[in-house]
Parts: C-alpha cells; sequence; structure tokens
C-alpha cells in the first residue's frame, strides 16, 4: 500500500477531504500544484514534513470533512451545477467588491506601502481573466460534458464535439488555473500572507481578509474541477 510519504498532494486532498484545511493553513498548494509529493509540497512552501504528517492525522482524526468525498460518486451535472452557483457566484460576486477595496487602500496607503499596486495590478489582471474563463467552462465544456454523461445514462454514444476530444479544452482550463493560481500566490507573497501592517485601517483588514478568502476558495474551486470533474469527464468518454 502506498504510503502518506509517498503519495502526491492531489491524492491526499483526494482521500481524506480533511487535509485540505491543513494544505491550506500551511500554503500548500492543493490544486493548481497538487501532482507533486507531499515532501516536495512541504519543501517548496517550506513548512516540516514531521510536522505536516502530524496535522494531517489530527485532521482526519476528527475530520469534519467537506464537500470533496460525495462528489467523487455524485452525478456531474449536480457537481457542474454545485461549482457554478458556489464558486462561479462567488468570483462574480467577489471581485468587483475587493477591486473598489483595492482602489482605497492604494489611494490611501498607496505611498507608504507600493505592495498594494502591484497587488492591485495583478488582482485587476485576474477579474477579466476569470470571468472568460468561466464563461468558457459554462458555455462550451460544461454543456457538453453534461450532454456526455446523459447520452450515456440513456445507452446512447457520446456526443460528437467541434474540439475532438474533451481533454483540450481541460487542458485548456487547466493552464489557465495554473495561470490564476501563480497570480494569487504572487500577491500572498506581496502581503506577506496576507498580514496587513500593524495599525492598518479597517479597509486595509477587509482588502487582506477578502484576498485570502479569495485564494481559498480558488482553491476549493480549482480542486473539484482539476482534481474530480475533469479526471471524470476524460474517463467517461474514454469508457463509452
Ligand atoms: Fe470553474
Ligand atoms: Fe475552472
Amino acid at each position: 500500500m502506498q504510503t502518506t510519504i509517498e503519495k502526491t498532494v492531489r491524492e491526499i486532498a483526494l482521500e481524506n477531504p480533511s487535509s485540505i484545511r491543513v494544505f491550506e493553513s500551511l500554503g500548500i498548494d492543493y490544486c493548481c500544484g497538487g501532482k507533486r509529493p507531499l515532501s516536495d509540497a512541504c519543501s517548496h512552501a517550506n513548512v516540516d514534513f514531521d510536522r505536516v504528517l502530524k496535522l494531517l492525522e489530527e485532521a482526519n482524526r476528527d475530520s469534519q470533512a467537506p464537500e470533496a468525498k460525495e462528489w467523487r460518486e455524485k452525478p456531474l451535472c449536480d457537481l457542474i451545477a454545485h461549482v457554478v452557483q458556489k464558486h462561479h457566484g462567488y468570483v462574480r460576486q467577489e471581485t468587483p467588491r475587493i477591486g473598489v477595496l483595492l482602489a482605497k487602500v492604494v489611494a490611501k496607503h498607496g505611498p507608504m506601502h507600493p505592495e498594494v499596486a502591484r497587488i492591485d495590478q495583478l488582482f485587476t489582471a485576474i477579474g477579466p481573466e476569470l470571468s472568460t474563463h468561466m464563461l468558457k467552462e459554462e458555455q462550451v465544456l460544461f454543456p457538453y460534458v453534461e450532454r456526455m454523461e446523459q447520452a450515456v445514462q440513456n445507452g446512447d454514444p457520446v456526443p460528437a464535439a467541434f474540439f475532438g476530444t474533451v481533454k483540450r479544452p481541460i487542458a485548456n482550463m487547466v493552464a489557465e488555473h495554473d495561470d490564476a493560481g501563480a497570480i494569487l500566490s504572487q500577491i500572498r507573497e506581496l502581503s506577506n500572507g496576507y498580514t496587513a501592517p500593524l495599525g492598518a485601517c479597517p479597509t486595509f483588514l477587509a482588502l487582506y481578509r477578502g484576498l485570502e478568502e479569495f485564494e481559498r476558495d480558488l482553491h476549493h474551486h480549482v480542486h473539484l474541477e482539476n482534481n474530480i470533474l475533469f479526471p471524470r469527464a476524460i474517463e467517461m468518454e474514454q469508457e463509452h
């Protein structure tokens, strides 16, 4: 049997969703960069490997496992509806709200904290990219996956798609997830792990809290797509 040491972060997150809280708290990427073994991921995030193993054990013991496990079995159309409603909805709601906070903080504290202007540039770039990305999922990839699942349920052949195999749009989506993840990780670094300066005003604090939550939500979102939805869609296409 494969031990935790040999498994990739992605495998651990899939098998034991309670591990996601541990990875989040330590800044270990389990979605975009989740394909590396746990030991590598620990060195990358600069955290002690034994400490992580201990935390994972503890989390496993008193697991309040969130959503992920059930999504490995539920119909794909339900998972898609969940992703769109919860995560796409969240991105659409939060992007303008964080934009407003950023503009205020840059105007007020930009001269003393130049890192905020850089964060503003990065976040302003990510908004339209995520918006286009979600539209491609909602208008092209997800409807195709739903049609494919419906056909399989009806015993019909998998429908033809203009993109050939579903692996193509999926590879595109995964590459875009990596790009978004990299930008958010840059923001995390620039903000010193979302630590507002001592005595920061409530807007500054709200901004960093908002950005931290935004990154966390994107990780959950990408985890559901990269690690569950996409592999299941590829498997379904291959088997039918
Ligand atoms: Fe998505
Ligand atoms: Fe996506």
